[in-house]
């Protein structure tokens, strides 16, 4: 196995840093915190961990927002507790993947500062500015992402400046020669220090239309979907010279060996891939968030595992998502019961997985009243349901106060039912969210046939869907995962008909049961059966 990369093989976990651990007491994650439980993510099994930005940075859109590339912001700690995160995790073999925030700045960070001081700046080239058409409105219709026009006019300087998110993040612009030199610098910093690779935020927004065209509307916008949606962004994203420094950003992290390129892109499923670019030079992996969209319905699941599967181009590598910092958690999308097929589809699919800090004890989305939300995307928009904070809780550790998350009122409210919803609890317990995960994940990590190779549809119809996993010279399995609340039947084909016996079992009392013939299963209900040789 050793020649697969880790990338490949390994279950990466997602840290909210602000909700993970609090060590300094001021209510808020810290990397001290991160160091702390690092011997609980190894326990678990985890490979790699992507840390979301720990940057300076003012957090209007809590550390999107990137003020200093190189340093660490003081909220989380110093340069010394990353270096001995980086360590701590390395020792334990734990990978390090850092949040490189390339599309904007913060509008503090020292290069927009300058660049807003003069149109004749050194660096007004650094960011998008453009002159208010003749009637004095905004250079064209393009849309901010957290609603509203994506222009922003600076009175002293007469000029509109473009921010695809908050106004506090000014786009940069890429097409300038020198941007791009510094942020592959950035790039080569965190690489010299020892970072394994970056989470590349919003990649297919990093360059824009040349001529600046109007956007045009979306014929498909329904009221209730965001405002952003009333236009379809063709001009303000995804546009073909993106993929030209993706693939510079890829030679970088090549240069140093062994590290990844992981994108974020929000595209269907023929426009994502190009991001593994032509002959397999762009992202190691643009994230598959088919999962984090699609209603839970056996056949379309079914359908898009086959789509995606179908449309990788050769030698791109699969992933999955499940959850993240910006969609609601699955457990409350699917509910409890289906969060554990969830998990056992996440974690034996073909390609890499990606668990989302909490999901591993089914924690859920919390309702945060109005005068608590933070989130700049839930605020400007409070009538549209929009606030990412109810997935951005704290990290329920144990039934302490404040789930032994921080000693003090942490940033965001921690979910009510932490008391019975906690590591602590469920780390003793058979039955547990987080034994199931950790089962998963620990037969993923030892079993080539599920951690590289091939995947096979078998079945599937409105109800369950069936596939199996083969390694040469390894042993097979079959999932069996029940999308519904009713029970379901699986009639083997008598010409082909698979033995072995179930060794995963969303109910573990099924675990050790010997698969013949037919396999029944109950609602909610999932199975990994190690098959038996022929
Ligand atoms: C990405 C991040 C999201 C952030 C946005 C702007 O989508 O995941 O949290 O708000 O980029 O940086």
């Amino acid at each position: 196995m050793s020649n697969i990369p880790w990338w490949k093989t390994s279950v990466i976990y997602q840290i909210y840093p602000r909700s993970f651990q609090d060590t300094n007491g001021d209510g808020i994650g810290d990397l001290r915190g991160i160091i702390d439980r690092i011997d609980y993510l190894q326990w678990l099994g985890i490979g790699a961990i992507w840390i979301s930005p720990i940057y300076p940075s003012p957090m209007v859109d809590f550390g999107y927002d990137v003020a200093d590339y190189t340093d660490i912001n003081t909220i989380f700690g110093s340069m010394a507790d990353f270096d001995e995160l980086l360590l701590q995790a390395h020792q334990r073999n734990i990978k390090v993947i850092m949040d490189f925030v390339p599309n904007h700045t913060s509008d503090c960070h020292p290069w927009f500062v300058e660049s807003r001081r003069a149109t004749s700046s050194p660096k007004r080239d650094w960011y998008i500015w453009k002159d208010a058409k003749p009637d004095g409105s905004p250079p064209n219709n393009w849309r901010s992402v957290f609603g509203g026009s994506g222009w922003e006019w600076d009175a002293p300087t007469r000029q509109f400046y473009f921010h695809a998110f908050h106004k506090a993040q000014p786009d940069l612009n890429w097409r300038n020669n020198d941007v791009q030199e510094a942020m592959f610098n950035v790039m080569r910093f965190w690489l010299d220090r020892g970072v394994d690779g970056f989470r590349v935020d919003v990649m297919w927004h990093i360059i824009k239309d040349e001529l600046f065209r109007d956007n045009p509307p979306n014929p498909e916008y329904k009221e209730s979907q965001p405002p952003y949606d009333q236009l379809l962004p063709v001009y303000s994203t995804d546009q073909p010279e993106v993929h030209d420094i993706v693939a510079q950003m890829r030679q970088i992290a090549d240069g140093y060996g062994d590290r990844v390129i992981i994108g974020e892109v929000y595209l269907p499923i023929q426009k994502l891939m190009e991001y593994y670019g032509p002959n397999n030079e762009g992202a190691h992996m643009p994230f598959n968030f088919l999962m984090l969209r699609l209603p839970w319905h056996a056949p379309e699941i079914a359908a898009a595992i086959d789509q995606y599967e179908g449309a990788l181009p050769t030698e791109g590598w699969p992933n999955w998502v499940l959850s993240n910092h910006d969609n609601p958690r699955i457990a409350s999308r699917v509910g409890e019961a289906q969060a554990r097929i969830a998990a056992m589809l996440l974690l034996t699919l073909r390609g890499t997985p990606t668990i989302y800090y909490g999901d591993e004890i089914g924690m859920r989305d919390v309702a945060i009243p109005l005068e608590e939300q933070q989130d700049p995307q839930g605020l400007n928009m409070p009538e549209k349901n929009l606030s990412r904070d109810p997935c951005r809780t704290p990290m329920q550790w144990s039934a302490d106060e404040y789930a032994g998350f921080s000693k003090v009122q942490p940033w965001l409210r921690v979910d009510k039912k932490y008391p019975r919803i906690n590591v602590q609890q469920q780390q003793n317990d058979a039955y547990s969210m987080l034994t199931l995960y950790r089962k998963l994940v620990q037969l993923r990590n030892d079993e080539p046939a599920l951690n590289h190779g091939t995947y096979t549809p078998v079945y599937s119809n409105d109800q369950f869907i069936a596939y199996r996993r083969d390694a040469p010279g390894a042993d097979s399995f079959f999932i069996m995962l029940n999308l519904t609340s009713r029970p379901c039947r699986y009639s083997q084909p008598p010409s082909d008909t698979l033995k072995g016996q179930v060794i995963i079992a969303t109910a573990p009392e099924a675990e050790g049961m010997d698969i013949e013939k037919d396999i029944y299963l109950n609602g909610d209900e999932g199975i990994v059966i190690r098959l038996t040789a022929p």
